[in-house]
């Protein structure tokens, strides 16, 4: 292991990417304390959860037993592995649903997105509550409409004062947000040109299906850690998103990666990054239980706010947010380089 000089992020000697880094969003870390704070809440509070359309629809399909230790886990605000029975209530979910087994193995995976922005249908009623939910199907695909609008409307700017412009998708996945924007505006094609990086084979083999099938010969993936790029970028990129990368990292991690990838950036470009807050364990608290019980993802929780603190601590500007309205469960900040 080296150190990044100056910063608290120990790196790969080989990928050059932080341990937490190399699976940005893995993290079978400690509960985030904002989290854990709406699991303390007495049972009274917590009831209404268990009510909404998709909690009935999943309690009604899951098998009793299994619904009423996972019902008195949640109400006491028990963590999972202090529960006799709840190994079974794993086992179920493990086996019964696609998303929480993929999860588990790699909190960090495009693969429940593709679900959640409705790309691709669920077939299982745990699934489904997903795919139904305000935290899941909902507030996730509100973001993603959100990211691709802003986006737009961010590259519109940089094409109305430059001929050409270099954008960075930063844990792209499949490209879904670019190959989006590039139907959207034909003139993409020609004057917009997307490298998006990802560490993960099968995610960018599905982009590069995407891409040949529409054509979109300005959409390059690179396969490599988003922390090791400096020599290929260093001050060219003029635009960036980091979507669903810093949601599972402390606030130390996020720092040092915000910091790691400033360099590739032009002076006074921007870079949209989206992150969690703590909204989501007020309003879905009962998707947040079930995620981390069931799959030991550390999700972090962060209030409204915090990443304006993070973009400064790692040296950028914070221009002001945005949010996946309605819901409003992530600050999708916008940091100038
Ligand atoms: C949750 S997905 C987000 C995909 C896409 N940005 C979106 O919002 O739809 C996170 C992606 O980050 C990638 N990733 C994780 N760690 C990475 C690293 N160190 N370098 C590059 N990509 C990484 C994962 O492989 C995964 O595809």
């Amino acid at each position: 292991m080296a150190t990044i000089k100056n910063k608290a992020v120990e790196v790969d000697a080989v990928s050059g990417a932080s341990p937490q880094l190399v699976n940005a969003m893995a993290g079978k870390t400690k509960i985030c304390p904002h989290l854990q704070q709406h699991y303390d809440l007495p049972a009274e509070k917590k009831k209404h959860f268990l009510k909404t359309p998709e909690a009935k629809h999943l309690f009604m399909n899951i098998p009793r037993d299994v619904a009423r230790v996972l019902i008195k886990g949640f109400l006491d605000g028990t963590h999972g592995i202090e529960m006799v029975g709840w190994d079974k209530v794993v086992e179920y979910f493990q086996i019964n649903s696609r998303i929480i087994p993929a999860l588990t193995i790699n909190p960090g995976t495009y693969t429940m997105l593709e679900k959640m922005y409705h790309f691709e249908q669920v077939q299982n009623p745990i699934d489904e509550y997903f795919a139904m939910g305000l935290a899941g199907g909902q507030a996730l695909r509100n973001r993603y409409d959100a990211v691709t609008n802003h986006a737009i409307f961010h590259v519109n700017e940089i094409l109305a004062r430059q001929e050409n412009c270099l954008m960075i998708d930063i844990g792209s996945g499949p490209g879904r947000n670019g190959v989006d924007m590039c139907l959207r505006n034909p003139i993409y094609r020609n004057r917009l040109k997307i490298d998006c990086i990802d560490i993960d084979s099968e995610a960018i083999a599905l982009g590069k299906k995407f891409t040949k099938k529409h054509n979109l010969s300005n959409i390059s993936f690179v396969q490599q850690s988003m922390t090791n790029l400096n020599g290929r970028y260093e001050g060219k990129v003029d635009y960036g998103i980091l979507i669903g990368v810093l949601c599972g990292l402390t606030r130390p991690e996020r720092i040092g990666l915000l910091s790691k990838i400033k360099p590739y950036f032009r002076k006074g470009a921007r870079l949209v990054g989206a992150s969690l807050i703590e909204k989501m364990a007020y309003d879905d608290l009962l998707c947040a239980y079930i995620l981390r019980e069931t799959t030991g993802w550390g999700l972090q929780y962060p209030f409204l706010g915090e990443l304006k603190e993070v973009f400064e601590a790692a040296g950028w500007e914070y221009e002001g947010y945005f949010m996946d309205e309605p819901t409003r469960f992530y600050e999708i900040g916008i940091g100038i380089a």
